[in-house]
């Protein structure tokens, strides 16, 4: 039996804004989604630590979620520039995202970091949205699956349910590149991971976690991309900067 999932729309605005930036930003999205009444989505937006109280106040009454782009793994103390999940909890984020190929690039995050700081988002009450994808060297190489199989192996903990947890499929070649795999390509990757999930966590945890895709999702590609089985929404990085693409993308999730 197949769990209803609700899409997720997400928008990672990346290390982009300033306070008035964010607030126009999350405003927009957040009037967007009043008007929309009963959705049949959900919206989530990540802006950068430095503006998530301005975005907790515009998004004040909207049903919009608000979430972070990072956590530390330990709970307090002396971790110079980490921000724990609790203080995020505290500033009224209910998601993070953990283990974005940017992180791992840019901060050598490994899967068992990644594993570590989803862990202390469930500790903490947050929905973790555990990112993974392969590089192009790796896609190239025919590897795809073989990455994505450990990556999930190691960066999705035990403690992870439907409740808690969203996976995101981000091939690291797509992301603001304009490039995408095939339909099939994805709906393929995406029915993998769930297989994935169901031999590591059981089918019935796996049947209900939401899977994004992400990587230059658009207003052009969404309707297909989101039609997809597996596919439970969008993990969109620069259309989400831009209140009219993100909410078109919204609206093409299937009724
Ligand atoms: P783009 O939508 O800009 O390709 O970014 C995707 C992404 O990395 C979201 O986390």
């Amino acid at each position: 039996m197949t769990t209803p999932r609700t899409p997720l729309i997400a928008g990672n605005w990346k290390m982009n804004g300033l306070q008035g930036d964010g607030r126009a930003l999350a405003s927009a999205v957040a009037d967007f989604l009043k008007s929309q009444g009963a959705a049949n989505f959900e919206m989530l937006v990540c802006p950068p630590f430095t503006l998530i109280s301005a975005v907790h106040d515009a998004l004040a009454g909207s049903g919009v979620k608000l979430g972070a782009q990072d956590c530390s793994t330990a709970a307090k103390g002396a971790h110079t520039g980490d921000i724990s999940t609790d203080m995020l909890a505290d500033a009224g984020c209910t998601y993070v995202l953990v283990g974005h190929s940017e992180r791992r690039t840019d901060h050598r995050e490994t899967d068992e970091l990644v594993n570590a700081k989803a862990v202390a988002a469930h500790t903490s009450g947050l929905n973790a949205v555990i990112c993974i994808g392969e590089t192009e060297a790796e896609r190239d190489g025919g590897k795809t699956l073989d990455v994505v199989k450990s990556q999930i192996a190691g960066s999705v903990p035990g403690s992870a349910t439907a409740a808690n947890t969203v996976v995101a499929y981000e091939p690291v070649w797509a992301i603001g590149t304009g490039r995408t795999p095939t339909i099939d390509e994805v709906q393929d990757v995406h029915a993998f991971i769930r297989s994935e999930l169901a031999a590591k966590l059981g089918q019935d945890v796996a049947d209900g976690i939401r899977l994004l895709y992400g990587g230059s999702m658009n207003p052009g590609n969404a309707s297909e991309l989101l039609a997809l089985g597996d596919v439970d929404g969008g993990l969109i990085g620069g259309a989400s900067l831009k209140p009219e693409d993100f909410a078109a993308i919204a609206t093409s999730c299937p009724a």
